[in-house]
């Protein structure tokens, strides 16, 4: 699928066909690219299925080899190694997943390529799933979804000794991850009147909208007692892997929440169930696994105060197509200016 014009001997290759029918580029987002493609270009849209899940595919299809041997700009979902190998006139990769803790490979920096990602892109969904799952654990929906599948007008749990309902204005929330992600969830719980404390890598940039305060990493220990909900939402590095550990976990006030919507290993999943299991903490709202899919055997989907969803909080068609389109477009003009990209990578930092 090549636009007409000559000479066009500059290939963007377009590999986001993905299995799933929410994450398929969608037609009218491809007519829109194959509009943008400027006098000297070409577009190559793949046609061949490509898996969208987690950081994305690890393995390119057989279409996408025969094409990016001429490649000067590649967006897909991930960036397999063996694809990169195969682009030795790779100059820029986008990869549509935010998660890039397995695109970073050293011939990237050796080759001087620069990879962007969609940081923000999922935000507004990641945030909307944050205050649902929130609500349902405040407002004991667990309890009732489960008394409804009985039939059982019981009124205990919520106004008898044991009832655990609050407000959202009563809460107070940390959040660890201040960035698209992270900064839109406490945009939307500020609206509620929650006080988010938001934790990040670089706190001297400040506290971004919604944040009543920001702390460095070294700033968890001394933030968790007051965290009423905590919401995880930082990308998986060397800085972050397994930082909710046990001994953390216990720094939480009795019924606190916590939320994970960044990525399994962040926290300690077993010390998690545990906690759960023994009522110490009044719910988990969990998106992401230290193992996807979560393995049968897991604690976690038996357990009553935890609601388990299979890696889909940022799903949102619509609008995800309609902001990876205008990211795509603008960084392929300012790769084409020689200007700064958005969502530039730092691939010391991880993310
Ligand atoms: N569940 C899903 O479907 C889903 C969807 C999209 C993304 N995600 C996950 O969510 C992550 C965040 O996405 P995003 O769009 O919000 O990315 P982002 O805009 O790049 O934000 C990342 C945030 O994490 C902070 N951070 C980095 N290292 C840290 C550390 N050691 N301790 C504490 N905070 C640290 C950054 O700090 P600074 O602001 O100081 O740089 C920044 O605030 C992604 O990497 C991905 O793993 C999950």
């Amino acid at each position: 699928m090549s636009d007409a014009g000559a000479p066009a001997d500059r290939l963007l290759v377009v590999d986001l066909a993905a299995r799933a029918p929410a994450w398929t580029l969608p037609d009218r987002v491809a007519a829109a690219l194959r509009e943008a493609c400027p006098a000297g270009w070409r577009l190559h849209v793949v046609a061949a299925p490509t898996v969208s899940d987690g950081d994305g595919s690890d393995r390119p299809s057989d279409e996408t080899l025969s094409v990016i041997g001429e490649a000067e700009a590649y967006v897909g979902f991930g960036l397999p190694r063996t694809l990169l190998a195969a682009a030795p006139r790779l100059k820029w990769v986008h990869s549509a997943a935010a998660g890039v803790a397995s695109l970073l490979h050293p011939e990237l920096r050796e080759r001087g390529i620069v990879l962007t990602n969609s940081a923000g892109v999922h935000a507004q969904p990641s945030a909307e799933y944050a205050r649902g799952g929130i609500l349902h654990f405040l407002r004991g929906f667990d309890v009732a979804v489960r008394r409804q599948a009985q039939a059982d007008w019981d009124r205990e749990p919520f106004v008898g000794a044991g009832h655990t309902a609050r407000e959202l204005d009563e809460c107070r929330a940390l959040v660890v991850g201040a960035g698209g992600i992270g900064g839109t969830i406490a945009r939307v719980l500020a609206v509620h009147g929650v006080r988010c404390t938001g934790i990040r890598r670089r706190p001297e940039l400040g506290a971004p909208e919604g944040f009543v305060a920001v702390l460095g990493p070294d700033g968890v220990d001394e933030a968790l007692p007051d965290a009423d909900i905590l919401v995880l939402s930082a990308p998986l590095t060397s800085g972050t892997r397994a930082l909710i550990t046990a001994e953390r976990l216990d720094r939480l006030p009795a019924g606190a929440i916590v939320v994970n919507v960044g990525r399994g290993a962040l926290l300690d999943e077993e010390a998690l169930a545990k906690r759960l299991a023994s009522g110490k903490l009044r719910g988990a709202v969990l998106d992401v696994f230290h193992t996807e899919p979560l393995p049968a055997a897991s604690p976690l989907w038996g357990l009553e105060r935890a609601l388990v969803t299979p890696h889909v909080s940022g799903v949102s068609p619509r609008r995800f197509w309609d902001r990876q389109l205008a990211l795509i477009v603008e960084n392929w003009r300012r790769h084409r200016a020689g200007e700064p990209m958005r969502n530039v990578v730092d691939q010391d930092a991880g993310y």
